[in-house]
């Protein structure tokens, strides 16, 4: 690693690690590694902020602080006391530790410690008596909205003579979740996360520059947004970076208010007005279109795009899946996420939506691409469309499907 690099790991949805990859790799970093839930990679701070910026599947960004083995908790409490904490943060600001444990990579080992509340309890307890000892403060933990995030993730070591396990301990640069966008102000009760919406995006055949994108169930239109972003290679974080546009010191990621990055602006700067440009640039590219069947979701997408000033490349037509078919294209990517049955329309008969929508695609688009994410594995049996790809993602724990179907 160069003397100007540092360890870092994004994280992300299960399953999008490969993807996520690609996005680090594009912005200049060679030295990546995928792991369960994310990607660690060797970077300058200016190709960390990069990633911050502009991947669209990473849901935070963390830099490792330091690495230690400890053999049990007393051992783990002692050696987080010894850190130098007031040099990694002010003890005014709020803090929250968070712990994830794996088995050794080559899952030969499991971990015994049991509890990963207990293990952050303990990390707490070792940063906090640092504190009191050197200077009589007590930082405060913040669960719901802390000010800084420490990430612990405990594995055991590979060594099989060995009892010890390693811990990795990560600062979060990013506070709230890149996936929190905010270009959504909805009322529906079954939104994709944007990050993993964004992820599936990928996973698709689409070709963005030459394909009309039709989301047939469009919902509160997170892959419209994100179709948007990724057909004009957008950081999706826009909102973020107009604030940070008009001053570059508006408070809108975790690592501007730590002591170790002071002096970020420089590097951002450019990184700002960059995606500014990109964000302002007008190429004529193929519509994207979004179908929604509730005229309620349809007015309130309207308005999100209106204030998002893209509702002349992003287009709302409501319309039945089942039946639509007015839109004439040689090259179009139909994409659908319908209702699984667990959350929406209970009592509607999904199987003949399921059903019907793929059979619609198939009579009227014969040269189209359909893909379909869902979980509900059942009704996605019932559809009879060749398959080219299917891959098997989450939604948190609940496992989705989705599957990728040509008509040609
Ligand atoms: C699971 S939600 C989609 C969520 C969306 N991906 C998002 O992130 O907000 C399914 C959507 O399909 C819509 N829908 C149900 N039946 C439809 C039909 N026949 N035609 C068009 N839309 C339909 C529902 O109103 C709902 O908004």
């Amino acid at each position: 690693m160069k003397k100007s690099e540092a360890l870092y790991f994004a994280s992300c949805p299960l399953r999008l690690e490969s993807v996520l990859e690609k996005e680090i790799q594009k912005q200049g970093i060679t030295e990546t590694k995928p792991q369960k839930g994310g990607v660690s990679f060797e970077a300058s701070f200016e190709q960390a902020l990069k990633v911050l910026v502009r991947s669209r599947t990473a849901s935070r960004v963390y830099k490792e602080l330091t690495r230690f083995q400890v053999k049990d908790e007393k051992d783990l409490y002692y050696q987080a006391k010894d850190l130098p904490w007031h040099k990694i943060f002010d003890p005014t600001l709020k803090f929250k530790i968070s712990v994830t444990q794996a088995p050794s990579s080559q899952k030969k080992k499991h971990s015994k410690f049991k509890n990963t509340l207990y293990l952050a309890q303990v990390i707490k307890d070792g940063l906090v008596d640092r504190f009191r000892a050197e200077s009589n403060f007590r930082p405060s933990v913040e669960v719901k909205t802390p000010d800084v995030i420490f990430h612990a993730h405990i594995e055991p070591n590979e060594n099989i003579h060995s009892s010890k396990e390693w811990v990795r301990l990560m600062i979060d640069l990013t506070g709230t979740p890149l996936s929190h966008r905010g270009y959504r102000n909805t009322e529906h009760r079954a939104p994709m996360r944007e990050n993993l919406a964004a992820g599936i995006l990928e996973l698709l055949d689409w070709s963005p520059k030459e394909d009309v994108f039709i989301d047939l169930m469009t919902g509160s239109g997170t892959f419209l947004f994100e179709a948007f972003f990724k057909q004009r290679d957008l950081s999706p974080q826009v909102k973020k970076l107009k604030l940070l546009n008009r001053n570059i010191q508006k408070d809108v990621w975790a690592f501007q208010k730590l002591p170790q990055f002071e002096g970020y602006e420089s590097l951002l700067k450019p990184i700002v007005e960059e995606e500014m440009t990109k964000f302002l640039s007008q190429e004529k590219l193929p519509p994207i279109i979004g179908i929604e069947i509730k005229d309620r979701y349809i007015k309130e997408l309207q308005d999100n795009l209106e204030k998002y000033k893209i509702a002349d490349s992003v287009i709302i037509k409501q319309a039945d899946a089942r039946t639509f078919d007015s839109f004439k294209d040689q090259n179009i990517q139909f994409f659908c996420n319908p209702p699984y049955g667990e959350r929406l329309d209970k009592d509607s008969d999904l199987e003949k939506l399921y059903v019907d929508t793929a059979e619609n695609i198939k009579q009227n688009y014969s040269q189209a691409k359909l893909a379909i994410v869902t979980g509900n594995f059942e009704l996605l049996k019932r559809i009879r469309l060749k398959e080219s790809e299917k891959y098997e993602l989450f939604s948190g724990a609940l496992p989705l499907r989705l599957v990728n179907y040509p008509m040609y």
